[in-house]
């Protein structure tokens, strides 16, 4: 198949890469390296532009007759949506509607989307979300990619044209070959944060919160190892293309960890005792987001294989110390 890639060169968009390669296929890695590493195409033909750039964006559809398309490329900080909701708008919905539209334009039929758990915000009771939740973001990232969500159902509706969006949990973890890894500079997110105090990189890390109606106060996360969250869309893609139905799925494994335990695990496995500091609640968190895991692995067949903390840790360890000899 002929399949185009945004942000291709990032952490998820590039894991997938690596899983897609290994298929024959034909891909284009559309990513202009705002966040992401050249370094991490492993596979297909990179076109280093930015899906702003309409003529160009326009050019690359018009040249390559694309049977499907993957979009990763946005912005994917909580906290950065918050105090840039402008970016978010932009990056997320704004150049989805673009990728949309060309798929409209030039005839592509099967679209795979980078949603988020965060469109469900503190809606659930428990925490524990299945796609018939209820909708409630509680920050501007969450609105992003709910809007593109929406956008998507309706164009699914007008045209001859399908979707999976997989809304994403707590990705982290490298690939397991070590290949590639979560490269993304100045980062934010708790188990690269950890990892990075682990690996000296970072002398301290604050914890955000400790006083959400949890066991021990603070956020709960579903974690899902990376390598796992690519072959759930290698599956998507297969069900687009056999199926030819659009469909919302969780991505996560159905579990939670609290902050605490995640930093005990980094502790532990890493063996060292880096600082933590307590601060106050992060604006846009959720007390605690958990995928009912149930509809993914009826529906395509999904059987994770990493879902253990300490390898999801382990293998987040070993890229930072890789990252960190360069
Ligand atoms: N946290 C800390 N200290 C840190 C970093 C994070 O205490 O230095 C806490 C946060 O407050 C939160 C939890 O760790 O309670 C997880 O935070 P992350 O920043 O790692 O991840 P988020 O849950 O905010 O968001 C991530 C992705 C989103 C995705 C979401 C789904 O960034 O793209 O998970 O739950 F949508």
């Amino acid at each position: 198949m002929k399949i185009l890639l945004t942000g291709g060169a990032g952490y998820i968009g590039s894991h997938v890469l690596n899983k897609l390669g290994e298929q024959e296929h034909d891909i284009v890695v559309l990513d202009n390296l705002s966040t992401g590493r050249k370094e991490s195409i492993l596979y297909g033909k990179h076109v280093n532009f930015s899906i702003e750039e309409s003529k160009r964006l326009k050019e690359l559809f018009s040249n390559e007759n694309f049977d499907v398309v993957f979009h990763f490329a946005g912005s994917i900080v909580v906290p950065e949506s918050v105090t840039n909701p402008v970016m978010y708008y932009s990056n997320n919905t704004v150049n989805s509607l673009s990728i949309i539209e060309m798929c409209v334009e030039f005839g592509v039929k099967n679209l795979i989307f980078s949603s988020t758990a965060a469109i469900y915000g503190d809606s659930t009771p428990g925490g524990v979300c299945d796609e018939n939740s209820i909708i409630s973001p509680l920050n501007p990232y969450g609105h992003s990619k709910y809007m593109t969500e929406l956008m998507l159902e309706s164009v699914s509706q007008a045209h001859d044209f399908n979707y999976v969006a997989l809304r994403y949990f707590n990705v982290a973890g490298a690939n397991i070959d070590l290949k590639i890894g979560q490269s993304t500079p100045n980062a934010t997110h708790l188990i690269k944060m950890a990892c990075e105090c682990a690996t000296g990189k970072r002398a301290s890390m604050q914890i955000f919160g400790n006083d959400y109606a949890t066991e021990d106060g603070t956020c709960i996360r579903d974690y899902i190892h990376v390598d796992d969250l690519a072959s759930a869309h290698v599956l998507a893609l297969d069900y687009l293309v056999n199926k030819k139905d659009s469909v919302s799925l969780n991505c996560g494994y159905g579990r939670g960890f609290s902050v605490f335990e995640v930093i005990d695990a980094v502790k532990r496995v890493s063996g060292v005792n880096f600082e933590t500091r307590q601060v106050g609640r992060r604006a846009g968190d959720a007390e605690k987001l958990i995928s009912k895991a149930d509809k993914i692995r009826e529906l395509l067949g999904w059987q994770p294989k990493h879902d253990e903390l300490d390898v999801i840790v382990s293998t987040a360890l070993e890229w930072e110390k890789i990252l960190a000899s360069k």
